[in-house]
Parts: C-alpha cells; structure tokens; sequence
C-alpha cells in the first residue's frame, strides 16, 4: 500500500507560507517553488541504494559510499509541475526528465491530455511525478495511469500541496504509488481549488491569467 509523508521540515513550513500568500509576486514564487522542490528532493531519495567503494584521503585509504547507480527518471505535469523540475536536478542532475501535458478541464474539473514524451527506459527508472497541486487528483491519477500503459513499474508523487480527495483518489487508482507533499490542506471548494492552498499553481509561476 502506498504511502502518504508530509514533509513538515521548519524550512520547507516557512517557505510554504510565503508561496501560500496572495502578496507573494511572480518572481518570488517561483524561487520559493524552486526551493522547496529542492528540499524535498532529499526526503523523496531517501532510499536511494548506496554502495560501498575504495578511496583516497590526503589522509589514508578508506571504504565510503556512492549512489549505486539506480536510475531515476522525472515526469514534471506540464505545465505547473515544470516549477518544480531544476529544485530536484539540482540534487539529482543526471535523472532523465519525461513530460506529461494534462490541463483540467475548467466546466467538467477532468484531466484531458495534450502532450507525453518520455525516456525510452521508464519501465527500468525509479519515477517521480512532479506538479505543484493535487486537487481532485484526476490529473496525476491519469498520468500516473499513462506511465503505467508504457510499462513504469515504479512511480512516487511529489506535490506542495493536497487536498485530502486527491490523495484519497491516488491511494485508490495507484496503491503502489507513495506520495510527498508539503502540506495536506483542508478540502477543495466547489470550483476544485484547494483551500486553502496557493491558487492556481500554473498562473502564479508563468504570471498568466
Ligand atoms: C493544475 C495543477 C495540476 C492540476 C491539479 O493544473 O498543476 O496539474 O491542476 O488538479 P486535479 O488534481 O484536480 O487534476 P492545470 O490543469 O491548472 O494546468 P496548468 O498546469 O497548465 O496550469
Ligand atoms: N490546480 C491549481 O493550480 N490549484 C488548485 O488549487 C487546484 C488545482
């Protein structure tokens, strides 16, 4: 069964407040979004295998440990979740990065699918689906679902923020699949925003609207 982690970190915390606020401009919220993702990048490798190699000290030699290789593959949903891709690859910069364009439907809150181009060996990388909010959940349960149609065996979700219909819809379509948010907020209202949430992510981050 997969599992939920909040990563309630005091910096992440912070910074979350200050992406949260209706004052916070363009700029600001992208560096924050950035910083974030990039503090969550260490909770979400936490089980990355190591393994044991030989070195050289100015000192002695010495047995210490290296990343044993595990291939990692990034799928930011496009577009919010591209604010979250270089925060991650800062930490991992050889990780693969895939793309998903899903957009909700604004009358029908339905995820309809535009766009997917991905690395040629999913089914052999540890996958991490990034975007900024799970509401509904309909558009990381539909990505998820198409990595899955191409042969991903092994897939996390990294989000800011949830609202608990998200989380619930994932831990019912995708059981293997575990999730790290920032925060796991109230609910959603009756136009599918979380609340209290930050707003529409993709707006904020490309100042659209
Ligand atoms: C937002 C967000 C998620 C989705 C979450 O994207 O980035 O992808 O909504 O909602 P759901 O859980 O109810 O599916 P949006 O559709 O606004 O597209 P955008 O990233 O292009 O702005
Ligand atoms: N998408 C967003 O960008 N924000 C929400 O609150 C819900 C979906």
């Amino acid at each position: 069964m997969g599992n939920v982690f909040v990563l309630d970190h005091p910096l992440i915390q912070h910074k979350l407040t200050y992406i949260r606020k209706t004052d916070t401009g363009t700029k600001e919220f992208r560096e924050l979004v950035d910083e974030v993702s990039g503090l969550m990048a260490f909770e979400i490798t936490r089980d990355l295998p190591l393994q044991e190699t030989t070195i050289e000290t100015p000192v002695t030699t010495t047995k210490a440990k290296v990343l044993s290789g595990k291939k990692i593959g990034l799928v930011p949903i496009l577009r919010a979740g591209l604010g979250m891709v270089d925060g991650v690859l800062r930490h991992i910069p050889a990780a693969r990065v895939g793309h998903v364009g899903l957009y909700r439907d604004p009358e029908t809150l339905t995820p309809v699918e535009y766009y997917i181009k991905l690395p040629s060996d999913i089914n052999e990388r540890e996958l991490i689906v990034i975007d900024p909010m799970l509401a509904t959940g309909g558009s990381a349960t539909d990505a998820i679902a198409s990595l899955k149609k191409r042969g991903a065996t092994n897939i996390k979700l990294m989000c800011l923020i949830a609202a608990p219909e998200g989380v619930e819809l994932i831990k019912k379509e995708h059981p293997d699949v575990d999730i790290y948010l920032a925060a796991l907020d109230e609910k959603l209202n009756e136009k599918g925003y979380i609340v209290p949430g930050l707003g529409d992510a993709g707006d904020r981050l490309f100042g659209t609207k």
